[in-house]
């Protein structure tokens, strides 16, 4: 997801909600990772705030702890090890505290994490936090609680996740829940098991809640979102025969996006993440359709090299890849789109690697999350191939692939100098309390003076400056 991957190195956020009257106990929860976790981070405050708990964000005086952990590669695992140092610190001043270990770690170490790390109490996989009452009763007896079941068809699309410690304007709904593609370098599968989608009907509720209360704009996440699929609950694959009459009335990502877009017109739609071989000429042409779904794509490549993206079990070659840039060009001329990228997968050569870079250049993308290749236990690339690039050779190629990013980036921007642009509202700017931050449609951050202006207002932003990332500009009125 854009993924997505809000910066793991970043310490976990801590989400605080409003306090529910009643509720005397006290949850810190934190998020490591990709936006699904913030989102199932969400899940979980609401199924506990069912179980007397409100959220802090002060660490000594929870009476319970979860962190939600991140598996994709080696170092999400140590920024997590190092936190639960840091709990442990805290239990000295405060020992009734318990503490849960959620997510892709929980998934991946399951009872191994209550040997590993004497602080933890509680291991929860990401299928099961319903069960979170259950495992918490046992852990208030003395008990170690380990839930790690894998479900088939848990979306908790029936669950309302209170919505934490967020600017009130923009949100994520999950659509899909785990991944079948069985990317070699990935985790995913494995702690995220397989593919399932949410009820159209849920998303609907949800989204128009979303509206009620205020939100301007909403992400629908998923790990592969173009996939999504609804036959009326199960597995897809138990569909396989399904009589014409499931088929016809089934819904596709395309369908989904074209009846969210028309329920909310005032609200911007966006999704993450796209992988580009399941990705249909049909969300193009929803994506056209309706000005409101933003003009954005965040398409994970990987590598620039057929050879590499085969060993990596991506099902498309780099010339498929350039050929799905060119169709989204055609049907929406001013996409904007952005990558994954992985240096130094398992025999890449300088001639792959300069594929890579020759690709980029083809694209000159928006933006970028580019990462060295981190070899990951039980995945097909772990078991098959060799960790055979040096480091060294890993940290120089991914050195060179941010480098180009940067141009690419500074490109882009560029071209939107001296046009005026609609903005969305967030925040306050980080450099500046007299400066609004927000996005536009292509996701590019851009500020400007405050003006009569408040969070949640569309804006067009006259674009007069800017960074390599960010647009500096003056808004000259609201947005029709
Ligand atoms: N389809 C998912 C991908 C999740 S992983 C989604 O975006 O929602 C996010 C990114 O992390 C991947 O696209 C890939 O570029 C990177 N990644 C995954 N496994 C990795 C590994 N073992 N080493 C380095 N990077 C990895
Ligand atoms: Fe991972 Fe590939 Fe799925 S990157 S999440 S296995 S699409």
């Amino acid at each position: 997801m854009e993924e997505k991957i809000i910066d793991e190195n970043k310490q976990g956020e801590a989400l605080i909600l409003d306090a529910k009257e009643g509720n005397d106990r006290k949850l810190f929860i934190e998020s490591y990772g990709c936006q699904m976790n913030f989102s199932d981070s969400e899940i979980v405050a609401s199924i506990l705030a069912k179980q007397g708990y409100n959220t802090t964000n002060i660490l000594e005086e929870a009476d319970l702890v979860l962190v939600n952990t991140c598996s994709i590669r080696e170092k999400a695992e140590q920024t997590v090890r190092k936190r639960l140092e840091k709990y442990n610190a805290v239990k000295k001043i405060n020992p009734g505290m318990k503490v849960g270990v959620l997510g892709c770690m929980a998934e991946r170490l399951k009872s191994k994490f209550l040997e590993e790390e004497k602080i933890v109490d509680m291991v929860v996989g990401p299928d099961a936090y319903k069960d979170l009452p259950n495992l918490l009763q046992e852990v208030e007896e003395g008990r170690d609680a380990v839930n790690v079941i894998l479900s088939k068809d848990e979306t908790y699309g029936d669950i309302a996740p209170v919505r934490l410690g967020g600017n009130g304007v923009t949100a994520f709904v999950s659509i899909t829940r785990g991944c079948d593609n069985m990317c070699t370098f990935c985790v995913v599968p494995f702690t995220r098991g397989r593919e399932r989608s949410r009820d159209p009907q849920s998303i609907l509720e949800e989204v128009n809640d979303l509206a009620e209360k205020g939100y301007k704009e909403i992400t629908l996440l998923g790990q592969n979102v173009d996939s999504y699929l609804w036959y009326g609950g199960g597995l897809k694959k138990d569909f396989k025969n399904a009589s014409e009459i499931q088929k016809a009335t089934a819904t596709n990502f395309a369908q989904l996006l074209d009846m969210v877009a028309t329920a909310q017109p005032g609200m911007r739609i966006r999704f993450s993440t796209s992988n580009p071989q399941d990705m249909t000429e049909d969300v193009l042409h929803s994506m056209a359709k309706h000005k409101n779904i933003c003009n954005y794509i965040h398409l994970p490549v990987q590598s620039g090299s057929t050879r590499i993206l085969k060993e990596m079990n991506r099902q498309h070659t780099r010339e498929e890849y350039m050929q799905l840039i060119d169709k989204i060009w055609e049907i929406i001329p001013d996409c904007a789109i952005s990558q994954d990228l992985i240096a130094g997968f398992p025999t890449e050569t300088e001639e792959d690697h300069q594929d890579t870079l020759s690709l980029m250049e083809y694209v000159k993308y928006d933006f970028g999350f580019m990462f060295v290749y981190s070899e990951r236990p039980g995945t097909l690339a772990e078991r098959k191939l060799e960790d055979d690039v040096p480091m060294e050779v890993k940290k120089r190629r991914l050195t060179d692939i941010i480098n180009l990013q940067r141009k690419h980036s500074a490109y882009r921007t560029k071209q939107f100098l001296g046009r005026t642009l609609e903005v969305l509202i967030e925040k306050e700017s980080k450099k500046s309390d007299q400066h609004w931050s927000g996005r536009t449609q292509y996701n590019t951050v851009a500020v400007f003076p405050k003006g009569e202006y408040k969070v949640g207002d569309l804006v067009m932003v006259k674009v007069e400056d800017c960074t390599s990332a960010t647009l500096i500009g003056e808004a000259v009125g609201y947005s029709e």
